[in-house]
């Protein structure tokens, strides 16, 4: 006891001996019945919950989750936005970082959470098993480091994500086998629930966030659905938002936040009302209209503590799926907060000026249903899976893996948002962008038209990126950096360009190793809307790649 005591007294005159803790997390990847929407199935689950256990930390502390796959499917785990500093073997994408780990193996993923604070989130990152295999990362600031922003009386995750009745793997494959798209989803989740839809027998009433009057709430939501961009609103209650992707923001005030794949938001919530219940929104946004989506509301209540579960809901009217002037002002809203205790250390300079088109395309298929396959790539390159991981054929310099010569831009030039090429072929290769430490990077990611425009969200691994620029139509490098934002650009690791148009992004290259960036609507990266950057070795002791831990899993 007297030990416990004094080992408390210490922490708290010593602060900083309080911080870097080590934490051990042990994610049992299991089948278990769920039952949603009228249906059951067997998903694959973390620890047999759905969404997953939060996993908590402080910045500072070293993460241990060892994963134990006890599933008959090969499974990894990403730890999304985690920066992975020399870390990559614990990045998780299948076949970049490591190789899978297969039924009855395991990995401990070891990484330290270096410079962020704020939501992340873990998931999957092989196949479609992300569907259910997900959960929210908090990272608490480090120890007595206050928010900058009023402390709230509590916080609350909210994971939104995407239900089918039938198993996502078969959705899939069936897919692949066909060369068409794979069918839509059959509801949108809140935490888990569907809430109340008129297409099912048996609806539930969905989750419910119980709040006190007169307090100021801190909601975490991610948004973890495979294929749709979700607004999010909530019944009467304004939302100010303080932070996406864990970095802090300019606070500002909206009636709906834009949330796409990977990304992540925090927002405060005032209970300003008296009591009532107050209904939670989560609809989709897709303003590419010959895209077929789930347009199911995700609903979920807010309920005053004390407020009868019968009492009248106060309801919210949610926007229509291509309200693109809402989704746009959303995004022109974000400025990273740019304090001097969080400045934006925004790239002045750029070594590497990549221009990426973004988008779909049509390869033959002999056994596909109209003899042709819908694809997707970046200039042109739909991305094919190596059988061994990259990062270690980088590191034991494995040859004929992959190669080096990913193009810097696209093959011919045209009119990428307009009329677009007669071919829509594209070209398969695992290829690579090799970059030397510490240069920086600018890549302007150009949408195209083909098929049909659609706000990608493209995810880096690895890194955060400044998103300096965005626009509609296509960019243009004679006008369009005149107006970018090398200030309080907002910084993230997931970006939503907007449909039928381009973002530019910087980052700085300081962290060796192999990095994915993709599109994160898993349908277009199953598609092939993929690639990766190699980034070198540094020559300071502290700028190369560790060597890879004793368990990384075997092809
Ligand atoms: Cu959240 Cu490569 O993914």
């Amino acid at each position: 006891m007297e030990s416990v005591r004094s080992l408390l007294l210490l922490i708290s005159l010593f602060p900083a001996i309080a911080n870097g803790l080590t934490r051990h997390y042990k994610f049992n990847i299991v089948t278990r019945n769920a039952t949603r929407l009228c249906s059951t199935k067997p998903i694959v689950t973390v620890n047999g919950q759905f969404p997953g256990p939060t996993l908590s930390a402080r910045e500072g502390d070293n993460v241990l989750v060892k994963v134990v796959n006890h599933v008959k499917y090969n499974v990894t785990i990403h730890w999304h936005g985690v920066k992975q500093i020399r870390t990559g073997w614990a990045d998780g994408p299948a076949y970049i970082t490591q190789c899978p780990i297969q039924p009855g193996q395991s990995y401990v993923y070891n990484f330290t959470l270096t410079g962020q604070r704020g939501t992340l989130w873990y998931h999957a990152h092989i196949l479609w098993l992300r569907a259910t295999v997900h959960g929210a990362i908090v990272i608490k600031p480090k120890l007595h480091v206050p928010y900058p922003f009023p402390n709230p009386h509590q916080e609350l995750v909210l994971i939104l994500g995407e239900w089918w009745k039938a198993d996502t793997e078969a959705v899939i494959n069936q897919a692949t086998k066909t060369g068409q798209a794979p069918n839509i989803s059959d509801a949108h989740t809140i935490n888990g629930h569907p809430g109340p839809i008129s297409t099912c027998v048996s609806p539930q009433d969905g989750y419910k966030l119980q709040v006190n009057r007169g307090k100021t709430y801190l909601l975490r939501i991610v948004n973890a659905a495979l294929n749709e961009d979700l607004f999010f609103k909530v019944a009467g209650h304004k939302l100010t938002v303080v932070e996406v992707d864990a970095v802090y923001t300019k606070p500002f005030i909206v009636d709906t936040v834009l949330i796409t794949p990977g990304q992540t938001t925090n927002v405060l919530l005032t209970t300003d009302k008296s009591s009532g219940n107050y209904l939670v929104t989560a609809s989709t946004f897709m303003d590419a209209m010959i895209i077929a989506v789930d347009n199911h509301t995700a609903t979920a209540t807010l309920q005053y503590k004390g407020t009868l579960a019968t009492s009248p809901l106060s309801t919210v009217e949610v926007p229509q799926r291509n309200a693109t002037p809402l989704a746009t002002s959303f995004a022109d809203s974000l400025r990273s907060l740019n304090s001097k205790t969080y400045p934006a250390n925004v790239p002045q300079n750029v070594d590497h000026s990549l221009l990426f088109t973004i988008g779909l395309g049509i390869n033959p298929c002999p056994t596909c249903i109209n003899g042709s396959r819908v694809v997707a790539a970046i200039n042109n390159v739909s991305f094919v899976m190596p059988e061994m991981a990259l990062l270690e054929a980088h590191f034991f310099n494995k040859q004929g893996v992959f190669t080096t010569d990913f193009p810097g831009k696209p093959p011919v030039a045209f009119n990428y948002t307009g009329s677009g090429p007669t071919n829509l072929q594209t070209t398969n290769g695992t290829r690579l962008y090799r970059i030397a430490y510490n240069s920086t990077v600018q890549v302007v990611l150009q949408d195209t038209g083909i098929i049909a425009p659609e706000s990608h969200p493209i995810h880096l691994h690895g890194f955060n990126f400044f998103v300096v620029g965005q626009g509609v139509g296509n960019y243009d490098p004679k006008t369009s950096p005149s107006k970018f934002n090398l200030v309080d650009p907002i910084e993230r690791n997931t970006i939503g360009m907007p449909s039928g148009g381009w973002a530019a992004i910087r980052f700085k290259a300081d962290n060796p190793g192999v990095w994915f960036l993709h599109c994160h609507f898993e349908v277009h990266t199953s598609w092939g809307l993929k690639m990766a950057f190699l980034v070198e070795d540094g020559e300071g002791a502290n700028e190369s790649l560790l060597p890879p831990p004793s368990d990384l899993p075997k092809c």
